[in-house]
């Protein structure tokens, strides 16, 4: 169907069920414009959803239609119901101090929250790049409020786990000096050399690289934090502290070498289960899917979970967050970012849900609209 008629349809469904006071729930449209409460373009990329007492807040990057720099922070709406979004400002404000870590004209992105009952503090989780350095600087950052939808203080920012080895890296590796230098890359050697650890060996003094990344809390209350490292070509799965604002020392590195970014993580019947991109910038590409049953690993690579029209470039998105439906257990809703580098505002959310074969193993299938019931 034709997109705006749908966006039109989407935004009469929602207007006849304020006006009759009918329950009907509203329509999903994935891909199109998407409005909050007071008319305007939903602006929250490549974040995340938090349930917390009755209502969804989701988190994501306020992004300009021209450049890509952050000049504002991250936004944070709320809903009851997954389809009705309050806009709620700013959530995490940048900076106007020159030299802050998150000086205006940085780069935040995919901003994640979860809630700590034991500290009762909300804790954000984001990718940050320092104001004028590209993305070189490859940084973890953490804020926090007393509030879902804040003030966020921003706390620190840096690499991660400075000074210390993955705890899957064994002992004649730490010692082996191991090196890419000189090595072209995707060559046999170079493949082996990062395969065995040389660019996680060349961070240790400094801390490995954080890039694309998200948090996972897992059911016994342990969060964890899992990002691209070393040059996008490793993920690592890192521990956080009892108080989610900062790692504990304990990581692994998966799939070294698998060139693994946008990394969304559920978990469904004990099990463990990833969506990735590859790297292709702004670009779609063919979603990957993981499973493990220890969040450690190991974990199995498995085909491509998306299903449907353009499912070989992931609906012409990129996995951002997979959120669990409040209430019903089993349901998880895949959410994707279809970038648009020409306007960074007017990137469109995907947000499809995840279905699952008669053995288990989840997929995702196109549907032009869809209603959450
Ligand atoms: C993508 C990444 C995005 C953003 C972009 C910049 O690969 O997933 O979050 O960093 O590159 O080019």
């Amino acid at each position: 169907m034709y997109k705006p008629l749908l966006t039109f349809l989407a935004a009469a469904s929602i207007a006849i069920a304020a006006l009759t006071g009918c329950s009907k729930k509203a329509e999903i449209v994935p891909g199109a414009v998407w409005t909050d409460t007071e008319g305007q373009q939903i602006n929250a990329h490549g974040g995340g959803v938090l349930y917390h007492d009755g209502l969804y807040y989701w988190y994501g990057e306020n992004r300009p239609q021209k450049g890509f720099t952050s000049e504002a922070g991250v936004n944070v709406y709320s809903s009851p119901d997954l389809t009705t979004w309050t806009p709620l400002g700013l959530a995490l404000t940048v900076s106007d101090e020159p030299g802050s870590d998150i000086e205006s004209g940085c780069i935040i992105e995919r901003p994640k929250v979860i809630y700590n009952p034991k500290t009762g503090k909300f804790v954000m989780w984001f990718h940050l790049e320092l104001k004028g350095q590209g993305y070189g600087p490859a940084r973890a950052a953490v804020a926090v409020a007393d509030r879902p939808e804040g003030p966020f203080t921003f706390v620190k920012s840096g690499r991660v786990n400075p000074g210390i080895y993955p705890e899957n890296m064994p002992e004649e590796v730490r010692n082996s000096g191991v090196t890419i230098e000189n090595l072209e890359w995707w060559t046999p050697r170079w493949y082996e050399a990062v395969d065995s650890g040389a660019i996680a060996l060349r961070d240790i003094e400094g801390g490995q690289m954080a890039r694309d990344q998200t948090v996972f809390v897992d059911d016994d209350g342990k969060a964890y934090h899992i990002y691209s490292s070393e040059d996008n070509l490793t993920l690592n799965v890192a521990e956080l502290n009892d108080e989610y604002t900062g790692h504990t020392g304990k990581y692994v590195r998966i799939f070294p070498a698998g060139h693994n970014e946008a990394p969304a993580i559920f978990k469904h019947n004990g099990k463990y289960w990833m969506i990735a991109s590859g790297c292709t910038g702004w670009a779609p590409n063919e979603a990957r899917l993981m499973t493990a049953e220890n969040i450690y690993g190991p974990w199995e690579q498995l085909p491509n979970p998306c299903v449907g029209p353009d499912a070989e470039l992931t609906f012409k998105g990129q996995s951002n967050y997979i959120l669990p439906v409040e209430g019903q257990p089993g349901k998880f809703i895949a959410m994707f970012d279809r970038w648009n580098p020409e306007n960074l505002f007017d990137s469109r959310y995907v947000w499809l849900p995840i279905d699952f074969k008669e053995d288990g193993t989840p997929y995702v299938e196109w549907r032009d609209s869809w209603i959450l019931d």
